[in-house]
């Protein structure tokens, strides 16, 4: 379970302060696919981004199967991060100097395994994005959609509990954007939770849950409890 409560974010700019949110309550239970949507500014990124302890929050709480993320040092945190979380991002976050196979690598060196174990597992995951035939291309001899591809490939490799996506096909076009979509969907139905904040309706029928980002506010949305408002064939 990944539980955020009583979460406060404020950001400072000179004199301003705007609180972008406080008391706010979030969780995901083991094998869901919850939705974030809501304006742009409502400060969606921003909560992906203390759900995955990239970020501190000013006040409140999130936990990962109960532990504590701030109880936590810097070192044990980071740890944490590396093991139980995969991080997909819309502008896919690559190394552009490395190859594919070196981006879904180089995390897993730094869990620690040994180089053939990291290959063996760097390339069995490019495979299941049906990369496998690209492995040694650079981010910049590859699609937009393949790019997005490795990006969810580094992703999975470690087989994480949670992957936080945040608008991962705001850059593609609506064909690849509903391939990144389907393949969220078969991560999710192999069982690892999915949080991904987006707009793309096709997601929405992909989702467990979905909730609007609105004034600060976490609200149900009403399309999650009506299945006949959802769209039909994913
Ligand atoms: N590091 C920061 N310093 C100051 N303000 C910030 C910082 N990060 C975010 N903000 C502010 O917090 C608000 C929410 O930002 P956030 O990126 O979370 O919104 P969002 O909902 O993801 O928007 P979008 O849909 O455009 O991606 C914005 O007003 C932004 O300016
Ligand atoms: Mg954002």
């Amino acid at each position: 379970m990944l539980e955020a409560r009583d979460l406060k974010k404020q950001f400072r700019s000179g004199a301003d302060e705007q609180i972008l949110f406080e008391h706010l309550n979030f969780s995901a239970r083991e094998g869901e696919f919850v939705v974030i949507t809501g304006r742009s500014g409502s400060g969606k990124s921003t909560l992906l981004y203390l759900l995955g302890l990239l970020d501190t929050p000013n006040a409140g709480t999130v936990s990962v199967d109960g532990v504590v993320g701030s109880s936590l040092s810097r070192h044990a945190r980071a740890d944490l991060r590396l093991l139980r979380f995969g991080y997909v991002f819309q502008d896919y976050g690559l190394m552009p100097d490395l190859s594919a196979l070196d981006n879904v690598m180089l995390p897993l060196i730094m869990r620690g395994l040994s180089t053939e174990t990291a290959r063996d597992a760097a390339l069995a995951s490019l495979t299941r994005v049906g990369l496998g035939d690209r492995s040694s291309y650079s981010p910049s001899a590859l699609s937009g959609g393949q790019q997005q591809r490795v990006s969810i490939a580094r992703a999975i490799a470690h087989n994480p509990s949670y992957i936080l996506a945040d608008e991962p096909t705001a850059n593609l076009d609506s064909a690849n954007a509903l391939q990144i979509l389907q393949m969220f969907g078969t991560i999710h139905q192999a069982g690892t939770t999915i949080v991904m904040v987006t707009h793309e309706k096709e997601s929405i029928a992909l989702a467990s849950r979905i909730l609007n980002l609105e004034g600060g506010r976490l609200l149900e949305s009403a399309l999650a409890q009506s299945p006949s408002a959802l769209p039909g064939d994913l």
